[in-house]
């Protein structure tokens, strides 16, 4: 970590707990992507992984108490200067020593000097992360502003499974870059709402092996349902087909194949949601019949594969939502000789009837299976603001900023 260097400042603090490994994945995505990374582990985080491999990692040196360095204050330094915190695993211990400003070691200290984001990946048991103890402490550090995310629910250590693992590393570094471009992207402003998101694109199968699909890759939705969970929302996910993205934590993610499977899983979650973002491309049209078995090659011409109308989901949204329910639709667009982009954007947005609309330009090159995204929100008060070109996750933050502003209007 030098003055000269440009790159973001990551402190990536590690907790004693068996999660520990799962460090190391985040430092090496971190460092891949071009940020300065520190490594700072309490003392119980080194029985399980050693001080060497985050040296390795990361090119810089690694302590775990105040006294190494002195002469550089460490223990102030590293806090002061870092861009971003990042705390995986935050165990129980850590959580507690944390929102009570505990220091006694070179982690706790740097957690008191950081005025930059901290992000804090908890991983515990079950019980422990339900013990009223540990709700305080998270409630105290998410009133101060700490980022602590959603733990997933699967296995855990032995044969014990529930809420309580670490969130995917990949999905703890997409929140850490957010932070980093986006300090106040994460408030808990949507604490109490409950908020449906589709996402990925739809199959519509021909025959067993073969479908009619679209070049979706499903990270929009994905973006939107991890952030609206570390605002606070309820959030269920309908996700059709995706690229392999990280399960956000937190949510609850309800699969869906085909245009219909989807419009059933939506309608269902929909009852009695807050809000709805209709992020998955939906296959307009289905094959009329599917073979039950696979369509061999004959001697003639193939026939042609006739072609149904699939609902349109959104427009059922608009057509039987309850009073108050916020709609969010998605168009791609690329403009052709009877518009451009932002005019066949407004005329979507009247005929689909919902309250807000993400319109991207696509096209070669744009939106489509890129990391960045850019665009512009057309709400129906007839307001409109471009989206500048950013990641994904900065998209999301933007469309949710949008969404809590109608709520309150
Ligand atoms: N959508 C939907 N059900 C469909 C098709 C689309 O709910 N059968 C939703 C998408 O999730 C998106 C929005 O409608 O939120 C816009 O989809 P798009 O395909 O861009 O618009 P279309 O209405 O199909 O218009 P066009 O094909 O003329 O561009």
């Amino acid at each position: 970590m030098t003055e000269t260097d440009s790159r973001p400042r990551v402190v990536l603090g590690v907790g004693g707990g068996i999660a520990a490994y799962k460090a190391c994945e985040v430092l090496r995505r971190l460092t891949e992507s071009g940020h300065d990374v520190r490594v700072v582990p309490t003392e119980a985080a080194l029985r399980f992984v050693g001080a060497a491999t985050f040296e390795a990692l990361s090119g810089n040196p690694v302590h775990t108490e105040v006294f190494a360095d002195v002469p550089e204050v460490p223990h102030v330094r590293i806090g002061q200067h870092a861009d971003l915190v990042l705390v995986v695993p935050a165990t129980a211990d850590l959580l507690a020593k944390a929102a009570h400003g505990l220091a006694d070691d070179l982690l706790t200290n740097t957690l008191l000097t950081a005025r930059c984001p901290v992000l804090m990946a908890p991983a515990m048991h079950t019980e422990m992360w339900e013990h009223p103890a540990t709700r305080a402490n998270v409630a105290t550090l998410r009133e101060r502003g700490v980022v602590v995310t959603e733990p997933a629910s699967g296995r855990l250590t032995g044969v014990d499974t529930g809420k309580g693992r670490l969130a995917d590393p990949a999905e703890l570094v997409d929140l850490a870059r957010l932070l980093l471009v986006r300090p106040d992207a994460l408030p808990r402003d949507m604490a109490g709402l409950r908020v449906v998101v589709s996402a990925g694109g739809t199959r519509e199968p021909l025959d067993p092996v073969r479908y009619l699909g679209n070049r979706s890759s499903g990270k929009q939705g994905y973006a939107l349902a991890r952030t609206a969970v570390q605002r606070g929302a309820q959030v269920t996910l309908v996700s059709a087909h995706t690229v392999s993205l990280a399960e956000p934590a937190g949510a609850e993610l309800v699969r869906a194949g085909t245009a219909e499977e989807l419009r059933e899983a939506v309608h269902k979650a929909a009852e009695g949601a807050d809000v709805v973002v209709m992020a998955a491309a939906v296959a307009d049209f289905r094959p009329v019949s599917r073979a039950a078995h696979k369509i061999k090659k004959t001697g003639r011409d193939p026939d042609p594969v006739a072609l149904t109308r699939n609902p349109d989901v959104l427009a059922e949204l608009v057509a039987a939502r309850a009073a108050g329910q916020v709609i969010v639709g998605f168009a791609a667009e690329t403009g052709d000789s009877t518009g451009d982009v932002l005019e066949h954007a407004r005329a979507k947005l009247r005929r689909k009837g919902c309250d807000l609309l993400v319109v991207n330009a696509v096209g070669e090159g744009k939106a489509f299976e890129m990391e960045d995204n850019a665009g512009w929100l057309l709400s129906a008060d007839g307001s409109e603001r471009a989206i500048a070109l950013g990641s994904k996750s900065r998209m999301a933050s933007d469309i949710w900023d949008a969404v809590v502003a109608f709520i309150e209007a």
